[in-house]
């Protein structure tokens, strides 16, 4: 049906000689894939890049290998982006995961004089410190979780003090302020648990680094929820709701991944609390971002507990969630490109996003082991049996030059299906979940669970 659609599309397009955009894609993960996957069926994209992509982006558009491990700096990597964006004459830049977004490579870019789908350095501390978020709600009244801030040379020595004479309320929640890759929210049941967490940040140095400043904050009961718009500072535009399944074990249990699948729309955000959330959440923290002079463009994705008292923002990521993209972007009927060039030009007013009404699922297919240590290089095989209308996008992928395809990360592929309701979305995807095999796979067998127990 897409296809169908980008075709006569094309077509209008080239008789109406509107312009055609070259984009690239930063990033490397299943999220990346499907926003190649999402901008490759555009009427309006000319040339489409990943930097640096993987065997599944490759399939899409052209990779280019420049990632940032292979710079001494920030800057020297940001340099070589906008290298790349003048040689390849890129019209957008849509920089895909939280730490480039953090370390300010919009504002490079953009002094540059080049688009960037992204917030601006300012505007990622809403991901990036999570003291600032927390500030900005309290003074805005945005709805979350009471807090205690910690700064210093001695924070951490603070914060153990603080938890043995002052605190009265258990559990409580540990957070660190920078960002800790998922390493550095810590829930505490009681006094042991806290300062057995507190040991663990003093002895692990990136943890440390992260804990600079700490806040603690009361531990809120609810069901977790996502909701995701895409803004240009002042409008927004809701794309779908999605849980994520964080843990590597079925029922929510063991060590927090990545993400281990997503489901969408989410039972628990019906059209009512839809509203509760752009009103008490989504406007006023848009509003607050640009009396404070850092206008928030791009993706903002809401982390949420669905509270009793009603929704409130447990975390801000600036990016879209892995793998919560995966079941977005495929129930997204608008233009993606349209979309983003809209905000990135500050006209979302003018434009609509309509989602499908359909139901989707994605099941992360991961190596054994993960996230502790886990073996690459193991054949995949089975993908040519995949039905037609069901989504495999790569993350931990490589491809031999022979076009064989083998494991290499963590998370290896996700899959993703459709239905007119969550439970025919679910049996699909993992029907077709079973005809890939690698030695080792392991994936949850829950995955939406939660939604049908709805
Ligand atoms: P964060 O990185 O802030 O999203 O935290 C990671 C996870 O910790 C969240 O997805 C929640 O499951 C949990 N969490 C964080 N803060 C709270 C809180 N105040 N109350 C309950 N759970 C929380
Ligand atoms: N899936 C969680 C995240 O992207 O942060």
């Amino acid at each position: 049906m897409k296809s169908v659609l980008c075709i006569l599309s094309s077509e209008f397009c080239n008789r109406h000689n509107m312009d055609k955009k070259n984009v690239l894609v930063l990033g490397s993960g299943g999220r990346e894939h499907a926003l190649a996957w999402s901008l490759s069926g555009s009427p309006l994209l000319g040339n489409l890049y990943i930097a640096p992509g993987n065997p599944g982006t490759g399939l899409l558009g052209e990779n280019i290998a420049l990632k940032p491990g292979d710079y001494a700096s920030n800057d020297a990597w940001f340099g070589a982006v906008a290298e790349l964006v003048e040689v390849k004459q890129i019209d957008l830049t849509v920089v895909g995961p939280e730490q480039p977004l953090v370390d300010g490579i919009t504002d490079f870019l953009e002094e540059r004089g080049h688009k960037v789908f992204g917030p601006s350095k300012g505007a990622a501390r809403l991901e990036g410190s999570k003291t600032f978020a927390k500030w900005l709600m309290h003074k805005y009244r945005i709805p979350t979780a009471r807090s205690t801030e910690f700064s210093g040379d001695t924070v951490l020595d603070d914060v153990e003090a603080w938890l043995k004479v002052e605190n009265t309320e258990w559990p409580v929640v540990i957070k660190a302020d920078g960002l800790a890759a998922g390493k550095g929210v810590f829930i505490c049941k009681n006094l042991d648990e806290a300062m057995e967490h507190l040991q663990r940040i003093r002895e692990d140095d990136s943890l440390r680094k992260a804990a600079g400043r700490v806040v603690v904050e009361e531990f809120m009961e609810g069901e977790e929820a996502s909701v995701f718009a895409i803004t240009d500072g002042r409008n927004a535009r809701l794309l779908l709701s999605a849980q994520d399944h964080k843990r590597i074990g079925e029922g929510d249990t063991g060590l927090n991944t990545g993400g281990m699948g997503a489901y969408g729309p989410a039972p628990v955000i019906d059209s009512r609390m839809l509203r509760q959330v752009e009103d008490t959440i989504l406007y006023p923290t848009l509003g607050a971002m640009q009396l404070e002079g850092h206008s928030y463009r791009g993706v903002l994705y809401l982390g949420l507990m669905i509270t009793d008292e009603g929704p409130k923002v447990v975390e801000y990521n600036c990016r879209f969630g892995d793998p919560e993209c995966q079941v977005l972007l495929p129930a997204m009927k608008s233009d993606l490109l349209e979309v983003m060039l809209a905000a990135v030009e500050f006209r979302l007013e003018e434009t609509e996003v309509e989602m499908s009404d359909e139901h989707y699922c994605c099941v992360v297919m991961a190596s054994g082991g993960y996230p502790e240590a886990y073996a690459k290089g193991k054949e995949i095989t089975g993908l040519d049996k995949v039905a037609d209308d069901v989504l495999v996008f790569h993350s931990g992928t490589r491809r031999d030059a022979g076009g064989k395809l083998y494991t290499d990360g963590g998370r290896v592929l996700s899959v993703v299906a459709n239905g007119p309701d969550l439970r025919g979305a679910i049996s699909r995807c993992y029907r077709e979940v079973e005809k890939i095999s690698f030695e080792g796979a392991y994936y949850r067998r829950d995955i939406g669970a939660k939604g049908l127990d709805r």
